[in-house]
Parts: structure tokens; C-alpha cells; sequence
């Protein structure tokens, strides 16, 4: 017997496709948000989401948080992955069993088997936030795919090509769905328009977005 078998998770998935390998799974998490945002309360009562400062100098307007072996981290320095949240200087919290199934079986749905996430980013918009179009491409293993998770207000994802310049789709993501993109999508351009305000029954003004990474990596212990 699966460990996770209590999770629910719907059997009829709604897909619509984005790109050659790119899906996005309508309502997939919905069935079990309850468990999913327990959880996550328990994580940023340990590693509290942040503003992080860009390699630019810029602040993110998108508050984040990890956990997992790894958590991504951005400073003057650049982007990376760290195996301590450079705030506390602890070990980042361990994946919940209910994110880490979550991640699998919506890879499994995508077409993508044997996922094994190492690393969830976790990242938080307040209304006005939003995440510029960028590529995922801070990991070294690229087999793996990025699983994305949207939870509470509605956002405007882009999905683009590989070419900054390829104008993106606009997709609007509702609370519960899963969005996951590798193979010849991995390092597809993506971003989130500036988040409309709103109160969402579970959430309040905010929306929070879950993404899993399989990064590939043993970075140096920071
Ligand atoms: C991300 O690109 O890391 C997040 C995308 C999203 O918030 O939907
Ligand atoms: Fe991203």
C-alpha cells in the first residue's frame, strides 16, 4: 500500500495543454487544499516567507519560503539552492508526505513517472505582486519536470517558448490547479502578471503558489 493513499485527489483530471510537454491539471489540488495549507501553515511558522533581494538589488514583491532538502534562495550574490534558510541558518523544513504525493502524482498525470522532488519553493502574492517572465534554471538535472501548484486568489500565468522574446500565453490558474512543464517545455519562459486583489474563502488577499524542483545537485552545505 502507497503511504499517501489518504490524500484525495480527483481520478477524472481535466488537462488542457499548454505546449509539447507542458499541462495543465484543472482543479487537481482542490480535493485536498485543507490538508495541503495545515501543512504549509506549519512550514512558514518554522521558515517565515521573506522579501528576498534579487542579484540586481532588487526586492522580490513575491515573499518566499522552502522546504524540502533544498531550498532556493536569491542575494547579491545570485540565485541558488542552499540546504539552510539563510535566515535562521537551520535546515530547511522537511517536505510534507501530502506535497511530496501531491508533486508525484500530478508529474505521473503529466506524463512524467518517477518524480522525486528535492526542493518546494513556496512563494506568496499579495495583490500587486507579480514574478517577471523567467526560466527555471537554477538546477542541474533538467530531466526532472517543475510541478506548480496555485493556491487562493486567481493569477495570470504567461507560458512562453525558449527565446525571451516568444510571446506568451496567458492562462488564468484558479486555486487547485497544477500547472507542469518539462521535456521540451523545461525551460519554457513563464511569469505571473500583477496579482488583482480579491478574497479568496481559504486565503484571504493572497495567493500561494507551490513549485516542486528536482535539482540535482549536492550544493556546498550553506
Ligand atoms: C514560479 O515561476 O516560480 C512561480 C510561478 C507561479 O507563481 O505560478
Ligand atoms: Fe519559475
Amino acid at each position: 500500500m502507497d503511504l499517501f493513499d489518504d490524500l484525495p485527489l480527483p481520478t477524472d483530471v481535466a488537462y488542457a495543454s499548454l505546449a509539447p510537454g507542458a499541462v495543465l491539471l484543472r482543479a487537481f489540488a482542490c480535493e485536498a487544499d485543507a490538508t495541503l495549507l495545515q501543512a504549509l501553515n506549519g512550514i512558514v511558522a518554522q521558515a517565515p516567507l521573506r522579501h528576498m533581494q534579487t542579484p540586481g538589488g532588487y526586492t522580490m514583491s513575491v515573499a518566499t519560503s522552502s522546504c524540502g532538502r533544498l531550498g532556493w534562495v536569491s542575494d547579491a550574490r545570485g540565485y541558488r539552492y542552499a540546504a539552510r534558510d539563510p535566515q535562521s541558518g537551520q535546515p530547511w523544513p522537511l517536505m510534507p508526505d501530502c506535497f511530496t504525493q501531491l508533486a508525484q502524482r500530478a508529474a505521473t498525470e503529466a506524463g512524467y513517472a518517477g518524480f522525486a522532488p528535492e526542493a518546494c519553493l513556496i512563494n506568496q502574492y499579495a495583490p500587486g505582486a507579480k514574478l517577471s517572465l523567467h526560466q527555471d534554471r537554477d538546477e542541474l538535472d533538467l530531466s526532472a519536470p517543475i510541478v506548480s501548484v496555485s493556491l487562493g486568489l486567481p493569477a495570470v500565468f504567461q507560458f512562453g517558448g525558449l527565446q525571451r522574446s516568444d510571446r506568451p500565453q496567458r492562462h488564468r490558474l484558479l486555486h487547485g490547479d497544477v500547472v507542469v512543464w518539462g521535456g521540451p517545455s523545461r525551460l519554457a519562459f513563464h511569469g505571473v502578471l500583477p496579482l488583482a486583489d480579491g478574497e479568496h474563502a481559504l486565503l484571504g488577499r493572497r495567493r500561494i503558489n507551490l513549485t516542486f524542483r528536482r535539482v540535482g545537485e549536492s550544493p556546498a552545505r550553506t
